[in-house]
Parts: structure tokens; sequence; C-alpha cells
């Protein structure tokens, strides 16, 4: 809450404004996420999902590596809807691992514990929640196992490119050579479908950005005007940073709590970036940042990749 309120008024107080689509995520947010990822304009998760149903066996093959017994990390494991192939040839083909599923939401991972083994006879599941890394540093403690990473979704897009390789960089902290990660990223294509999946029709993405306002006024005592801000998507393909606003349609006054925000008519709040790498900006991250990539997963249309990369 402390934290929230810190970022929301340094993020206003900057020049451009800006706020952290980490903040998108509240129950109604949620909701909307659920809902963009069953439209039909947004095609990651479809993408995504059918990596894990069609290249199964060869996914498995992979990631056990030979290893005799493993521990396999989600990062932000959801409900484990993607994951669940996977675990499901792991234990169908007897391999011993243990699947740790982290999520800071505590109400998902008793769910995951409780419902998993129902629908996966025999999985070992011991979940963590909290943060990432405080996590990866607990499971460290728990266990010297060799591991196996998921970061999956396309989260890392939401990370500016030097911030990724960042985060890998900081993740490599917690591994040993030979472990394995591997990250789901969003690859590069007609901007014409980037730039739909990321203004729908149904102005899902829209409602998405702007419940951030309505968290804002709910939470720390702002009186954002949700109507007078309009959404606006980018895509450069120069860059691959496929970007949303909110720009102010009037001169507005906005509070948070004792603080006040200027907005400019057609001043515009950056919320979000989905970055959109290529095959070989994917491979020039792994080498810079720790790791050698060893397998390209793809969809039929190439449109999502998960890669493989191993520690080195
Ligand atoms: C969670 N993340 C990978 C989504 C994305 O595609 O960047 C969030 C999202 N934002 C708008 N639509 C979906």
């Amino acid at each position: 809450m402390e934290q929230f309120l810190n970022d929301v008024i340094k993020d206003l107080s900057g020049q451009p404004k800006r706020l952290n689509s980490k903040y998108f995520y509240d129950e109604a947010g949620s909701r909307l996420f659920q809902q963009i990822m069953n439209c039909e304009e947004y095609y990651p998760t479809d993408c995504e999902l059918e990596i894990f149903k069609h290249k199964t066996s060869e996914l498995a093959t992979v990631i056990k590596d030979g290893f005799d017994d493993f521990d396999l990390i989600e990062l932000g494991a959801g409900d484990a809807t993607k994951s669940s192939y996977l675990l499901k040839e792991l234990v169908d083909t007897n391999v011993n691992f243990t699947y740790r599923p982290i999520d800071i939401s505590g109400s998902m991972i008793d769910q995951l514990e409780k419902e998993l083994p129902g629908k996966i006879p025999g999985l070992r599941i011991k979940g963590l929640c909290g943060d990432y890394f405080d996590m990866l540093d607990l499971a460290n403690q728990l266990s010297d196992k060799k591991k196996v990473i998921l970061f999956m979704g396309g989260n890392i897009g939401n990370f500016e490119v030097e911030t990724a390789a960042a985060f890998c960089v900081n993740l490599r902290r917690y591994l040993n050579p030979g472990d394995l990660v591997l990250i789901g990223f969003d690859l590069r294509k007609h901007p014409r479908v980037i730039r739909a999946a990321y203004n729908d029709k149904e102005g899902l993405t829209e409602a998405f950005n702007l419940n951030l306002f309505h968290r804002i006024n709910r939470e720390l005592g702002g009186d954002f005007v949700v109507d007078q801000f309009e959404h606006y998507p980018s895509y450069d393909p120069g860059t691959g940073a496929c970007r949303s606003y909110l720009i102010s349609l009037k001169d507005q006054v906005v509070h948070i709590g004792e603080q006040e925000f200027i907005f400019k008519t057609d001043e515009y709040i950056a919320m979000e970036i989905s970055q959109k790498y290529s095959m070989a900006e994917t491979e020039e991250m792994a080498l810079k940042t720790g790791y050698l990539p060893i397998q390209h997963f793809t969809d039929q249309k190439n449109w999502f990749l998960d890669t493989v990369w191993k520690v080195v």
C-alpha cells in the first residue's frame, strides 16, 4: 500500500508522467486480463497454449535434460493452465521432479496445491507465495537440486529491454551452471496484428488501463475522472516496442491524497510496454546475460517463442 502510493506519486511527478503496469492486477484488473486473454484479437495466450499442448513431449525431453531429480519452478504460475500439459507429460513418463509454483497470490497457490494433484495424480507440488526473488532464495534454502525455471506468458515483455536483461542477470544469480530456464517471448510480426491485440474492439484493453485510475481513486484517495482520459496504443516496428498511453482530454487537476497533479490537454501517461523480440534478439539477450540458448519452440504461425536457455 505504502509502496503503491510512493510509486504512483513518484511516477506522476516525473516528466513525462508514467504509471507502473505491475499495479494493473487488482481483482477487477485480473478479471479484465482474463477477458483480454479470451478475446479474439489477443493472440499470445493461444499461441503459447498451442506450444504447450502440441510440443509437450519435445518440451519435456529438453527440460529433463538427463537430470535425475529437479525442481521445476514457475514464476507467476497463475492457474498453471499451460504448464499443466508439461507437468502431466513429465509425471506420465515417470520423471522425478517437484513442481514449485511461485505466485504473489496466496489463494492461487492454495488452489494449485489443492487441485493440481487431483488432475495430475502423482504430482509433487510445493507452492511458494511471495516476490519472485525472495521465493527463489527460499527455494535455494529448501533444496539444492538442479533447477528448471519457467517464466512464461510473455511477461518479460512488460519490462523495457535493458530491464529485461537486468532481470535475466539477477535470475542467473539464483542458479547454477547447467540449470535451465524457459522464457516466453512474444515475437515481432505484422504491426497490424500487434496493434489489434492491444486495441481490441470490445474495449477490454482500454478498460484494463483505465482500471488503474479506479484503483488509485479507491485505494489511494484519488479523484481521477476516468472518462476524461483516453487509451492510445502504439506499436513501433523499428524498436519492437508496443506501448500504451492514457491521454488527458482536457486541462485538468487530479488529487491523490494531499498531492496535486496538473494535466495539460493531450498530455500522456506512459502506462505499459509489451516489448516484441526477434528470435535473434532473444539469443543475444541470453548470451549477454549468462545463458546459452539451447532450443526454440514456436507455434505454427511463428508468433510466440518459448525458448530454453542453459545457465553457463
Ligand atoms: C501480462 N502481459 C504479458 C500482457 C501483455 O501482453 O503485455 C499484459 C497485457 N496488456 C494488455 N493486454 C495484455
